[in-house]
């Protein structure tokens, strides 16, 4: 399907790229996989441009000639969409990491992809602004992979997920063109929005080389409770309960019995109290600017929580506490990761739908012999419904597991919902796109992906 790489091509990327070509077993073997389940496929070669000039060159000889690339950020992806499933290039963005320019008059910052996202929400910070979207790795992962992904993250309940701060892509197509895709402007009727449309496309239509963000001026107070409940259903009733009061809490975090437990023992750390009739916990956060309407809004919370039977909430007291209670919330799925093989679905429903969707998730678990353990962001329905190997058999991991997967989704769309919320198609979802799509939006698709990339080569084998 596409050309093998050969030593002439090799040479042809050096003249490009210098020592940034990397054909090493170790190169190789890093840039096999990122944090999707167990999988590693090799690339041939791993090239790590520092400018879009030399993207663009690179593109150029990969289309004359055949061969496919895969870009590569932090590799912290859930879906598999870094993981070079056909070889070719493995397109490091990670010397892209220069953050250009904070735009303070119009609250607006301009980057090169490779920045780490929680680096660059820091960088704002220092001037009073706010990038809110914070997925669970914003430690490590890039922000052009937040945007290539379409990343949400606990803050995304309140102020919405990485597509709506994306304003303007510098982008390099696959024939090795280089674009903007729009205007550094907050509103824009402009012809057909492709900005929006690269932000979320998985790397599969353009390699991102400069992103312009909308900012919004960083909250200065913020309140957190932890609430114990006796059953999971009613934690997720509660959800919905919360927003009926007018609240939209800047963080509503679920976390099922297990994760708790196992991500305390993952952190060596167990100070919260998991007691034998906790099924689950809430974690909600309220952010803003006024210490007593967030003061009002946790008592409102607290009446909504009584109607729902918890055990005693846990309000954090300091600086310190908080960020502990966030770094159990966020190492949930490393904790899962330790402890067994699994599958994680990052399914998403609206928000009153929760408690069905537990409640078939535990159906179809039971009725297929599958253990799982959720957690995720609650506040906007989308649940990670981590499958977990245990000691079950190759035989039913493999054959049996995707039939119960596809039941689940099944249920999801019924629900009104769909695949992702936030971890992307990829290579792993990708069996699953006939749940949620027609055959006649699906070739939409498809017809898209061909004008970008007639010959197919960046990205291939993710999506469809
Ligand atoms: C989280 C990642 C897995 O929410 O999306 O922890
Ligand atoms: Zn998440």
């Amino acid at each position: 399907m596409f050309k093998a790489i050969t030593s002439e091509d090799i040479s042809a990327f050096q003249g490009i790229v210098g020592d940034r070509c990397l054909v090493d077993e170790e190169s190789l073997q890093t840039y096999s996989h990122d944090e999707t389940e167990d999988i590693s496929i090799l690339p041939t070669v791993v090239l790590k441009p520092i400018s879009p000039e030399e993207v663009s060159e690179i593109m150029k000889h990969c289309f004359a000639e055949n061969i496919c690339v895969t870009p590569s950020g932090a590799r912290t992806g859930l879906s598999g969409g870094a993981i070079p499933v056909h070889g070719g290039v493995a397109l490091s963005m990670e010397k892209f990491n220069r953050i250009l320019n904070i735009d303070e008059k119009n609250h607006q910052v301009t980057t090169e992809p490779g920045v780490i996202t929680e680096v660059l929400q820091n960088a704002v910070k220092e001037k009073g602004l706010f990038y809110p979207p914070d997925p669970a790795s914003k430690g490590s992962c890039f922000i052009g992979g937040n945007v290539s992904e379409n990343s949400g993250g606990p803050k995304a309940v309140k102020y919405g997920v990485t597509n709506e701060y994306v304003l303007n892509l510098e982008v390099v197509l696959p024939n090795g063109e280089i674009i903007w895709t729009g205007a550094n402007v907050l509103k824009n009727a402009t012809g057909y929005n492709l900005t929006q449309l690269i932000t979320g496309s998985e790397g599969t239509l353009a390699i991102i080389t400069k992103i312009v963000l909308k900012l919004i001026p960083h909250p200065t107070h913020n309140l957190l409770l932890l609430a114990p409940f006796f059953s999971a259903e009613k934690a997720a009733e509660a959800v919905g309960a919360i927003f009926r009061e007018g609240i939209t809490p800047s963080g509503l975090e679920f976390m099922e019995r297990d994760a708790l437990i196992w991500t305390q023992d993952f952190l060596g750390d167990k100070t919260i109290h998991v007691g034998d009739n906790h099924a689950a916990h809430l974690l909600i956060e309220v952010d803003g600017f006024d210490p007593e309407i967030l003061m009002n809004d946790c008592a409102k919370i607290m009446e909504v929580l009584d109607q729902f039977e918890t055990d005693e909430v846990l309000f954090a007291e300091s600086q310190a506490q908080k960020d502990a209670l966030w770094k159990l919330r966020r190492s949930v799925g490393e904790a899962v990761k330790s402890n067994s093989i699994y599958k994680e679905e990052d399914t998403v429903v609206p928000r009153f739908a929760l408690p069905e969707l537990l409640h078939h998730i535990k159906r179809i678990g039971s009725n297929y012999g599958f253990k799982s353990v959720c957690y995720g962001h609650a506040g906007d329905g989308n649940l990670h419904v981590n499958i977990i190997k245990g000691d079950l058999s190759d035989e039913k991991w493999n054959n049996e597991l995707p039939v119960a997967i596809r039941e689940l989704f099944q249920e999801v769309v019924r629900l009104g919902g769909t695949l992702s919320g936030e971890h992307g198609i990829g290579l792993v979802q990708k069996p699953y796109m006939d749940v949620a799509f027609s055959e006649t939006s699906l070739n939409l698709m498809r017809s898209i992906k061909e004008v970008f990339d007639p010959k197919g080569i960046l990205n291939p084998g993710k999506i469809f």
